[in-house]
């Protein structure tokens, strides 16, 4: 029934939203490492796809983790610094301890970068920018249904938790969630564009650049 039409993993088709310093106003660009280092964006998707090959979950708390850190006074690798003696962080405020996970992952992408680079030049979170762009495919309930349901060499307890998430979002109410997904599962190209429209204002949110920002050189505490 309801589970056609349902959407369990997004869509995404945004532009990276990249760091440019700038004299003026905090401004991105997408192709901005394309000057600075060619190839920092496919390393850390190759970082990327191997965490998710280790552990699928990691897609989506690589997502999430860019989503927390915008959320906090903009897009800006705040939520990556430890706590020390004489500050406190949001690694481990109520919303985010024990909660958010992809940290050892940014670690591992930031070092991955930093050697293929051969400087400090990617910031921490265009780091998570990018992870999180490329942790994101495409997939409909639909897409594994007979997968779930039908096939017999899948892990029961897996396939069970799965369909209990397949049909997620219509609830069969005639409420809007119910709308959007009918609206979205006719039209997923425009899901698409406005998945990937939503992530671009969200990584836009406040920035920092070149002159009140800087690269830390480990993610995990101010330079
Ligand atoms: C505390 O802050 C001072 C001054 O900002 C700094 O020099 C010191 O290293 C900090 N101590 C710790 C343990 O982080
Ligand atoms: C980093 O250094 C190595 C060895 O010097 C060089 O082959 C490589 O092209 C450099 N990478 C970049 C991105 O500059
Ligand atoms: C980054 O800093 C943290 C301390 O905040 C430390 O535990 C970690 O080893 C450092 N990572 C690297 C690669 O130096």
């Amino acid at each position: 029934m309801a589970a056609l039409q349902s959407f369990l993993v997004c869509v995404i088709f945004a532009f990276a939203a990249i760091l440019i310093p700038t004299s003026t106003s905090a401004q991105l660009i997408a192709d901005f490492y394309q000057n600075v280092c060619p190839g920092a964006l496919p390393t850390i998707r190759s970082v990327v796809r191997r965490a998710i090959r280790r552990e699928p979950r990691m897609g989506a708390s690589l997502l999430r983790l860019h989503f927390h850190d915008c959320f906090v006074n903009g897009c800006d690798g705040s939520v990556l610094p430890d706590d020390t003696a004489n500050f406190t962080g949001e690694k481990t405020a109520f919303p985010n301890l024990n909660s958010l996970g992809g940290f050892d992952v940014a670690d591992q992408i930031k070092a991955a970068v930093e050697k293929y680079c051969n400087a400090s030049v990617v910031s921490c979170a265009d780091i998570l920018a990018v992870a999180a762009r490329d942790s994101v495919q495409t997939a409909r309930c639909t897409t594994f249904r007979a997968r779930i349901y039908i096939d017999t060499n899948i892990d029961k307890s897996f396939a069970a938790s799965v369909q209990q998430v397949c049909p997620e979002l219509f609830k069969g109410d005639n409420s809007e969630s119910d709308r959007l997904v009918q609206y979205y599962s006719y039209l997923p190209g425009h899901f698409a564009r406005d998945f990937g429209a939503s992530m671009i204002k969200m990584g836009n949110m406040k920035p920092l650049t070149g002159n009140d920002g800087e690269v830390r050189l480990n993610c995990s505490k101010i330079n």
